[in-house]
């Protein structure tokens, strides 16, 4: 399979702080990669530099097979972005900034009309085109701006943060909009602090924290390395649980409202162990679960978890 992305060594510092520390990864043509920290890990200022916004102080990027720093135009072509804190134009209408955005390209004529409505419509804001973007709801919004990194046909898409401050049904609404990109052909680079998105959108996730990525992989062998996160969630009646010290099989135990959490890397000796330890008590619900992405983020970036939206 063919790289969209390839960045090598890739390194920016403002002035003590290193935003960015060596790193290096590669996407493939059609992947949707998820680029997962915490507010600072240095999500924006990478994509920034892949974008060709920001200058790195050392590293290579190549994107579509082109490098960056000698095929500048050939390679911004190829990209479309959505840039964190971005914004639509709030004077014109929706059809008027996807136009806008397309002479910036140099294209222009009646395909350009024919083809922002196209989008548009496809973002589902076809009744709506004609209105002032100063009139739209954030999440519209959001989706005018997605709508105008579209124009230029990219071949990959990049996203920063698209759902950041959006309610559910907005978010659904750019996932499954990103989701049909990404059936389309499209190569979707999407930066996130929230676990949840990463693991339903991304076939491959980079964790990164202060600057350096912590681990790659797909959402299922970032869950399987961590093994020894399996945990045996248990509800007792008189929620009266053992303490892990008691257990073998237990390396820890997190009460979670009525229920216990038992941390093992066997969940099949730990659940023995544990009924023989609660004897008689009155078992209200025992589940065995895979570890979770939240977990696998905590024990990689030493939990500085943020989880919000
Ligand atoms: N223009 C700048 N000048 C000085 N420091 C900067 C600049 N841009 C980023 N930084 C610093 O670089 C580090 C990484 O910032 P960056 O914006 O890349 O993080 P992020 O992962 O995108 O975080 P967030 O989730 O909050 O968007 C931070 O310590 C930040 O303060
Ligand atoms: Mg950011």
């Amino acid at each position: 399979m063919k790289e969209a992305i390839k960045i090598r060594d890739l390194h920016k510092g403002f002035g003590r702080i290193k935003a960015v520390d060596g790193i290096n990864f590669a996407v493939e043509q059609g992947e949707i990669f998820g680029f997962l920290g915490p507010n600072g890990a240095g999500k924006t200022t990478t994509a920034r530099m892949i974008t060709g916004v920001l200058e790195p102080d050392q590293g290579d990027i190549e994107l579509a097979g082109y490098n960056l720093k000698d095929n500048f135009v050939e390679a911004r072509l190829r990209i479309g972005v959505v840039p964190e804190a971005a914004n639509a134009y709030q004077e014109l209408t929706a059809l008027e900034n996807l136009k806008f955005m397309a002479k910036m390209y140099g294209l222009s004529g009646k395909d350009i009309n024919n083809k922002a409505v196209e989008l548009l419509t496809r973002l589902g804001l076809k009744e709506r085109i004609n209105d002032k973007v100063k009139g739209y709801s954030k999440g519209m919004t959001q989706r005018v701006i997605l709508g105008m990194a579209l124009i230029n046909d990219p071949e990959i898409l990049f996203l920063d943060e698209p759902t950041r401050g959006l309610d559910v049904q907005s978010t659904r609404i750019m996932h499954e909009i990103i989701q049909d990109l990404n059936h389309g052909g499209n190569t979707i680079f999407i930066t996130t602090h929230n676990i949840q998105e990463a693991n339903q959108l991304c076939n491959s996730i980079a964790i990164i924290n202060k600057g350096k990525i912590a681990a790659i992989d797909s959402p299922e062998n970032l869950k399987d390395t961590f093994k020894e996160l399996q945990t045996v969630e248990i509800c007792l009646e008189d929620m009266d649980y053992p303490d892990p010290e008691n257990f073998q099989y237990i390396s820890q135990a997190i009460k979670e409202g009525n229920k216990m959490k038992y941390y093992t890397d066997d969940p099949d000796r730990a659940v023995k162990e544990l009924i023989g330890l609660i004897g008689n008590k009155k078992i209200v619900g025992l589940n065995i679960l895979e570890p979770d992405l939240e977990d696998v983020f905590v024990e990689l970036t030493g939990g500085e978890l943020n989880n919000g939206s």
